[in-house]
């Protein structure tokens, strides 16, 4: 029997080269079972946009559109800027929303969790972040939530504040995993 592999998306709402969530997306990663092929979806390179672009999306929309289309799942790990999400995340959403009636996000399972400075670990980011996928048609995992306030230096090392991460992340795989692979199976 052939083992069916999910591909699933890994959008980064942080472009920052030390970006706390693209090493929490790494140890994520490292979690992920042995049939989900976790891919990080470029964002930094998309226009910013514009309506009037619809009809003629630009290459790197295009690409971040065929991303999304071909992935079995989306999990968004995102910072937390002014209490809500980062203005790249927003845009590239907007994008992939496009054109009216063939938004490439409607129906894909996805995930939702960050770390950032604040005591409140991206929380009003992902609830921000929840209205959105709502709106979009995404069913999105409700627990278990993973809020992480960043320390300095937490993913630095293996005795870091990070190794903490570890059975959350695994807790949050395992329950992200056959949720995915049933509504994969429920959409087939
Ligand atoms: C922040 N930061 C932040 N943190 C937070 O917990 N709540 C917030 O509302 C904000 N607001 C905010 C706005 C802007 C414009 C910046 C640049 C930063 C701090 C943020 O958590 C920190 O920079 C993280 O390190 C960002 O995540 P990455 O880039 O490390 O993944």
């Amino acid at each position: 029997m052939m083992l069916t592999r999910y591909r699933i998306a890994l959008v980064i709402g942080s472009l920052r080269q030390g970006s706390f969530n693209r090493q929490l997306a790494a140890m994520l990663d490292a979690r992920a079972p042995d049939d989900f092929l976790l891919h990080r979806v470029e964002i930094g390179d998309l226009p910013l946009y514009n309506q009037d672009d619809d009809e003629h999306q630009a290459p790197a929309v295009l690409r971040l559109r065929d991303d999304i289309l071909t992935s079995a799942a989306v999990i968004f790990v995102t910072p937390e800027y002014n209490r809500s999400i980062p203005g790249v995340l927003k845009n590239a959403i907007d994008h992939a929303s496009r054109p009216y009636g063939a938004s490439a996000w409607r129906r894909k399972p996805a995930g939702v969790v960050g770390v950032s400075e604040g005591a409140m670990g991206t929380s009003l980011a992902q609830q921000h972040l929840r209205n959105i996928l709502a709106s979009l048609d995404m069913p999105t995992l409700g627990l278990p939530e993973i809020f992480i306030q960043a320390k300095q230096g937490m993913f630095a090392d293996t005795e870091s504040a990070a190794t903490d991460l570890v059975p959350i992340l695994t807790n949050w795989m395992a329950a992200f995993a056959p949720w995915v692979r049933r509504i994969n199976s429920d959409n087939a």
